[in-house]
């Protein structure tokens, strides 16, 4: 049975974390290998799947499409794969929810068919930007059509595309495997340049679904017109799912705190770097990796360790992109100053994860400093308590959580449904780990 979560937490102040948690599937990770199965000839069998909001609204679009997706057990999918030529025309546009990886990915896989399709969302979604996906693929001939820069993106179906060679002006991977499962379809290949590397999933699972493509430095050239074939997908355990947990480890695990089986793709990790150069004892022991298009995973430990502030170095944001909330957070338990410049995409995710934050740290008394691209923040070692808005932000709202470790009083916080948009068994986990955590 699943239980609608409460609209609202209250977390009691202080506390520590112990244990081994098992975190849920990766949330980028499922949704590729729902879509990339659906293209491929044969099933594909998914392992370790996400069941939340964000990947069920993936699942849905596709079976809309005229896709078998069996779900088998919780985590376990089986996808029929139709072939690249195999989707059909859904009968109502397509709502992904509060998925911005899903509604970009399928604009590259929708762009080349041979039917029109619409793509909404949720409240949030609705007001996310569409044409840094929109302007690549009309460039390789796509016909594609927002409001305003925003959903409804509306999508007449073309199926002979262009390929093209982009260089996408800001670091997203969403943009680049919107372009790369669009060049599937295109004759010739097609080549995408990014500013600064960003998670690489896509073309890890493209090469082990049987795709032509290399990667060249920052570029990734994809040869079109070959099919793909389905493939068994092992998903590891989310970081950035995990990322909550280190964090939380690192303000108040007195005994370690052990999550086994996360996915490390050096890609996601970001978040590793920036806390052991605050001084937090974080050990990683690799698990293995088959092959060169496996995902990297890992069995971590995490010790509470006295943190001091940081500036942190702008190649490291889009390399930790996801978990900004979170670290805001450890900087606000810090000691010192730390300083995040050039994270300006915070602005556009599910919230203005900028002004959210902010505006949560003043609640609790944090002094701090909200800046066009970043945030300056002087950590205070303990925080105040007091009523915070999430925005329907999952991030926003499990980070507020985790502040309440360092917190002197209770913290309140909003408006958290969205939390099983990737984290359906947030508040299990983290009662189990020790946060004392309650829906009202
Ligand atoms: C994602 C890419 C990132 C990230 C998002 C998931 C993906 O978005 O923030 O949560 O699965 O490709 P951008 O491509 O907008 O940076």
């Amino acid at each position: 049975m699943s239980v609608v979560p409460a609209p609202r937490w209250r977390v009691a102040a202080g506390g520590s974390v112990a244990g081994t948690l098992r975190m849920p599937g990766d949330k980028s990770i499922s949704h590729r290998a729902l879509m990339l199965g659906a293209l491929a000839e044969g099933d594909t069998h998914i392992s370790g799947f996400l069941e939340a909001e964000d990947c069920l609204a993936t699942a849905r679009a596709l079976a809309s499409l005229g896709v078998q997706v069996e779900r088998r057990a919780p985590t376990e999918m089986l996808v029929h794969g139709v072939g690249m030529h195999g989707l059909s025309p859904a009968e109502e546009p397509l709502d992904m929810g509060n998925a911005g990886t899903a509604m970009r990915l399928m604009m590259g896989v929708l762009a080349p068919q041979r039917f029109d399709s619409t793509l909404i969302g949720d409240e949030s979604l609705m007001r996310r930007p569409m044409e840094r996906v929109a302007v690549p693929l009309q460039m390789m001939g796509a016909r594609i059509q927002t409001q305003e820069g925003r959903p409804p993106v509306r999508i007449r179906g073309t199926p002979h595309l262009r390929a093209v060679q982009y260089s996408v002006p800001v670091a997203s991977a969403q943009v680049k495997s919107a372009v790369l499962l669009a060049g599937l379809y295109a004759s010739g290949i097609t080549r995408v340049t990014e500013p600064a590397p960003t998670r690489d999933h896509t073309e890890r699972m493209l090469g082990a679904f049987g795709a032509s493509l290399r990667r060249e430095g920052r570029s990734v050239a994809l040869d079109g017109g070959i099919g793909l074939r389905g493939a068994r997908v092992s998903v590891p355990a989310d970081f950035s799912s995990a990322a909550f947990f280190i964090v939380a480890g690192c303000l108040a695990a007195e005994r370690p705190l052990l999550l086994p089986n996360v996915g490390i793709n050096p890609t996601r990790t970001g978040l590793i770097e920036l806390l052991r150069r605050m001084g937090a004892d974080i050990r990683v022991r690799e698990i293995g990796a088959a092959g060169p298009d496996a995902e990297p995973v890992a069995d971590m430990e995490v010790r509470r360790s006295s943190l001091r502030g940081i500036t942190v170095p702008e190649s490291l944001v889009p390399l930790s992109i996801d978990e900004f909330p979170v670290f805001f957070i450890a900087a606000a338990c810090a000691n010192g100053e730390t300083l995040v410049r050039g994270a300006l995409e915070l602005r556009v995710k599910e919230s203005d994860r900028l002004a959210a934050m902010a505006a949560g740290l003043a609640v609790l008394g944090v002094e701090h400093q909200l800046l066009p691209d970043g945030l300056w923040i002087r950590g205070a070692g303990s925080l105040g308590g007091g009523a915070v808005e999430s925005r329907g932000d999952h991030r926003i709202a499990m980070a507020f959580a985790v502040a309440a470790l360092r917190a002197r009083a209770p913290i309140e916080i909003t408006d958290v449904a969205n939390v099983a948009t990737s984290f359906p068994g947030f508040l299990r986990i983290a009662r189990k780990a020790g946060l004392k955590i309650e829906p009202l």
